[in-house]
């Protein structure tokens, strides 16, 4: 992963960011703002608000958390369509599933952006957000909380149909909430474009087994 943000690679619209104000949550609000991102933006304070209730609850780092879940989806910035060539312009890999489905590129994006624009340096907080779409082979329980955060409080409208059940998975404790929740996205239910390698992985680590073989949705 590349150490400095490479200005030509990113839209216009970026390079004439206002200086940050130090107020995150204000500043990641108004960064989705300026690029319509209205859906994320109403997503986003949520996931802030559970990703903490659940550091606290749980015994991890609140401000990690909380860091982490405001700056999640900031690389939803970036166009779909230039989510591709942006990565290779930082020298980020690009796996063959995400040149089909560029959108999962966007926590590799946020990555770049929490630590160039708004100056995380904590790599614990990083990698959660790197992984929070996906969770990988060993995560940790900050990537936990951010991942089940998103879950719980997804951006799809509405009640998530597993809410229920991985709220009372959660009773066991995160790893028992995140193999209720890695459970749920290996069914059909869950309609996945195609598996994430890292989700491939996770899925291994918890000994899930995706329905059917040879699926690509
Ligand atoms: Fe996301
Ligand atoms: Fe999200």
């Amino acid at each position: 992963m590349t150490s400095g943000l490479n200005a030509e690679g990113w839209p216009d619209a970026l390079t004439r960011r206002p200086a940050f104000a130090g107020d995150l949550a204000a500043d990641v609000d108004a960064l989705l703002a300026a690029h319509g991102r209205d859906v994320t933006r109403e997503h986003v304070p949520r996931v802030a608000r559970e990703a903490v209730r659940l550091a606290r609850r749980f015994g991890v780092d609140v401000g990690a958390a909380r860091t982490a879940a405001l700056l999640h989806d900031v690389g939803g910035i970036v166009r779909r369509a230039d989510m591709v060539a942006l990565c290779r312009a930082l020298a980020l890999p690009v796996e063959a599933e995400e040149e089909q489905v560029p959108m999962l590129l966007h926590a590799k994006l946020s990555v770049v952006l929490a630590r160039e624009r708004y100056g995380v340096t904590d790599p614990a907080a990083l990698q959660a957000i790197r992984y929070h779409t996906t969770l990988h082979a060993r995560p940790t329980p900050l990537d936990l909380v951010v991942f089940l955060a998103d879950k719980l409080e997804w951006d799809q409208g509405g009640v998530p149909p597993y809410h229920a059940a991985l709220s009372a998975a959660l009773d066991g404790g995160l790893e028992a909430g995140a193999r209720s929740m890695l459970a749920w996205m290996a069914t059909p239910a869950a309609h996945l474009l195609l598996p994430h390698p890292d989700l491939r992985a996770a899925w291994a680590a918890f000994g899930i087994t995706p329905a059917g073989p040879g699926r690509s949705g």
